[in-house]
């Protein structure tokens, strides 16, 4: 009997051979190649030749949606992922902010100018795109700095699950401090267009969703422009390397069971030199500040959780952040 291993390297090898194809998707705005939904989506964009959405995909998050928010379930390793998420803001936003704001106070000591700013700042409001669940929205929506929270998927089951679980905390009750909207990211300026909250975020977080949506440069050119002047662009994802086939794919669906089968296509892998080109190709035309961009690798120890380990943003997992200018 054949290993698992034996039966999916022809399919690696011949994905590999196609992997030119694909970088040039990722950059050109093109869609990717054989990558259109031949089912009709969950979400019915407004023009289905431009839709980001993979029927395939949102019936598969669909289907994962009642274990959610199982700590011991199908998004596992979300939750356990999700800390990091929150210092990995921080790293970024700290670096905008004044030198002086991250210094600890001396007992007694007067706020610095810096520190009086920081306190003054206004609470930041966040658009979490792809939110699933939305372990991270709930979460971010908690913070005291935070004003409010806008939480988007494709995935109406998804969306659904998402609201229970948010009704459930009197702190999240307030209707202005975090909404879920079942809708796509092209059709989302049209439904914010007379939301007092506005279209335009200070974070806007992409969380493990790139890798599952076609057309990625298509899907980040509309997410842009819900990126404030000065506001930041924060995503994870997964580099499209032998390693991370071996253990995104072989060990954590296959072996180690850790994430549900068939979540992961390692073909939609991107690698962040890839998402270095696509912000450079379009600081003028939307904004970046390509300075500020920010790569950060992090592994999954299994019994420890995510760890940071700078370079291997090169071989699996990584964030990456990028700040428009002001
Ligand atoms: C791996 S889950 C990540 C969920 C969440 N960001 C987290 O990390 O906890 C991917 C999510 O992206 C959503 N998704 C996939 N394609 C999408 C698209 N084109 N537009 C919006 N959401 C999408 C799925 O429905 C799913 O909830």
């Amino acid at each position: 009997m054949r290993s698992s291993l034996q039966r999916r390297a022809p399919t690696l090898l011949r994905t590999i051979s196609r992997r030119s194809q694909y970088e040039a998707a990722i950059i050109s705005n093109a869609p990717r190649p054989a990558a259109a939904a031949t089912r009709p989506a969950a979400v019915a964009p407004q023009k289905r030749w431009h839709s980001s959405v993979n029927a395939d995909e949102i019936s598969h998050f669909n289907a994962l949606a009642s274990t959610w928010w199982d700590p011991h379930g199908s998004s596992r390793a979300l939750h356990l992922m999700n800390p990091l998420r929150h210092d990995f803001i921080n790293t970024c936003r700290s670096t905008s902010l004044s030198s002086s704001t991250t210094v600890t106070p001396e007992p007694n000591s007067q706020p610095t100018a810096g520190q009086q700013q920081q306190h003054q700042a206004p609470k930041l409001r966040y658009l979490d795109v792809g939110c699933g669940g939305g372990i991270f929205a709930e979460s971010a929506a908690r913070l005291p700095s935070t004003h409010s929270v806008t939480a988007i998927d494709a995935a109406p089951v998804i969306i659904q699950v998402a609201r229970q679980h948010a009704s459930k905390d009197p702190l999240l009750a307030e209707p202005t401090k975090l909404r879920y909207i079942n809708t796509t990211i092209e059709n989302l300026a049209s439904t914010l267009q007379s939301s007092p909250e506005g279209s335009k975020f200070d974070v806007v977080t992409l969380f493990e969703v790139i890798e599952h949506v076609d057309q990625p440069a298509n899907f980040l050119s509309h997410l842009s422009n819900h990126v404030k002047p000065g506001g930041w662009l924060v995503l994870s994802t997964i580099a499209r390397t032998w390693t991370s086939w071996f253990t995104t794919n072989f060990m954590a669906e296959d072996v180690l069971g850790i994430v549900p089968k068939g979540t992961h296509d390692w073909n939609k892998y991107i690698n962040d030199d890839e998402l270095r080109g696509y912000f450079s190709k379009f600081a003028d035309e939307q904004g970046w500040d390509l300075s500020s961009l920010m790569v950060q690798g992090v592994v999954y120890v299994p019994g420890l959780g995510w760890k940071e380990v700078q370079g291997s943003e090169k071989v699996g997992n990584y964030f990456l952040g990028v700040q428009k200018k002001a």
